[in-house]
């Protein structure tokens, strides 16, 4: 080769690095800013909480500005130790670690619960992280306890776990069904993958493996869209009824729903490797990507106002007009299309979700230090059919907020 060619490589060799070094500052840069950012505004989280008491865990903001708490039994506690966790792990300040041991051992209490569903959000976003972390003797214990709990909700003949202990439409004033399971349940598979890699009792896995596998038979339409809740029949085990009690309609599709089942099976593949749950998981990601705004956060139903989509009687969502974006379908979504991207190699999932944080860590979704009751993310909607957290932050939103940062900071090439 001759020298002038050698040159003119060299030059390319050379501008290519620069570009990735470059691409690697603005990187560091923007992870730096939002840690900085998050460890200010939980700071000030935690002088306002105070103590853990067992009945003061963050879960949103008031109409009139002041934030509101709930007892250890809602099943959002886990997230506020949950998101100090990952604090210790962005930082790797003991401060952090010091108030996340304390938090989530005010926890507890809850591994013999049994009331509703959630033991793996409460439990495994807590303990889990304490144990992926900061490991002490005693959290294996309580995690297989607590998987256990969590198991007598599974029924053999259903094939899978019960979420709430009753369900009334809100088309219907008269019905009450007894076995309804929601989308969301998927998360609480996590706790008992790991519970059987502990403990070598395979049962948990089967539980898991049986609750997806009957999740894809019923949840899903032809496109994959999720159904929000789907109730059984006891004795016959057949599906009774498709509903939702938080999105638009029964017909409609609830982003943080869909939201739930792209996490819920690319983790359900993770520990399984089986491709099936791959595919549901691919699929119901392209559904989420293909009906996002130009800003990457969804609206709070994805066929909000559509014809054909009609809410029930009971329901606020047919006097609320506003076109309201939920802002943590956004980030349940983009912390697992890190994932998603990562297992899979699919550059466009991982584009995504950087272009879903970057919303999300934009001054239209990221509140100002020292306002929002001191959560992270603004413009989240609990139930608008219940008239609960309209616009308001929620402690899940900053809970994925931060473990979003985590994958995107620890994303290999
Ligand atoms: N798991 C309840 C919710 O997402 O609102």
């Amino acid at each position: 080769m001759r020298m002038k060619q050698l040159t003119v490589l060299a030059l390319i060799a050379f501008s290519v690095l620069a570009c990735v070094d470059k691409e690697q500052e603005e990187k560091n840069e923007f992870i730096q800013e939002n840690v900085t950012y998050a460890a200010a505004q939980t700071e000030k989280m935690l002088a306002s909480v105070g103590e853990p008491t067992g009945k003061n865990y963050p879960r949103t903001m008031k109409d009139d500005g002041s934030l509101r708490t709930t007892n250890m039994y809602d099943w959002t506690p886990g997230f506020f130790p949950g998101s100090l966790w990952y604090l210790y792990e962005l930082t790797g300040d003991d401060k952090w670690k010091a108030d996340a041991e304390k938090w989530t051992a005010s926890l507890e209490p809850l591994k013999t619960f049994t009331g509703h569903h959630d033991l793996g959000f409460m439990m495994y976003c807590s303990y889990g992280n304490a144990e992926r972390l900061a490991p002490k003797p005693e959290y294996k214990d309580i995690l297989i306890e607590s998987a256990g709990s969590l198991s007598t909700r599974f029924s053999g003949k259903t094939q899978v776990i019960k979420s709430w202990n009753d369900f009334r439409p809100m088309n219907d004033d008269s019905t009450v069904y007894d076995y309804p399971v929601i989308i969301d349940n998927m998360m609480n598979l996590e706790m008992l993958f790991y519970a059987s890699k502990i403990s070598g009792d395979k049962r948990y896995y089967d539980i898991a493996v049986k609750h997806a596998d009957m999740t894809i038979k019923n949840h899903f339409r032809d496109d994959f869209s999720t159904y929000h809740v789907i109730s059984y029949d006891t004795i016959s085990s057949n599906v009774v009824s498709k509903n939702t009690a938080q999105g638009f309609s029964d017909n409609s599709t609830w982003s943080r729903g869909q939201a739930w089942a792209i996490y819920g099976y690319t983790m359900t593949y993770r520990e399984t490797n089986d491709k099936k749950y791959l595919d549901v998981a691919t699929k119901a990601a392209d559904y989420f990507i293909r009906n996002l705004p130009e800003d990457y956060v969804p609206l709070w139903d994805f066929n909000l106002g559509q014809e054909g989509y009609v809410p029930g009687k009971r329901s606020y969502a047919a006097e609320f007009k506003e076109r309201l974006k939920d802002a943590s379908a956004a980030a349940i979504t983009c912390s697992a299309l890190f994932e998603l991207g990562q297992l899979t190699d699919n550059k466009f999932y991982i584009e995504t979700a950087v272009k879903m944080l970057h919303s999300l860590a934009s001054p239209e979704y990221r509140a100002p230090l020292g306002e929002n009751a001191d959560f992270l993310i603004l413009h989240c909607v609990g139930s608008i059919p219940h008239r609960t957290e309209i616009d308001k932050p929620l402690v899940y939103a900053d809970y994925y907020f931060l473990e979003a940062l985590v994958r995107y900071k620890n994303l290999k090439k």
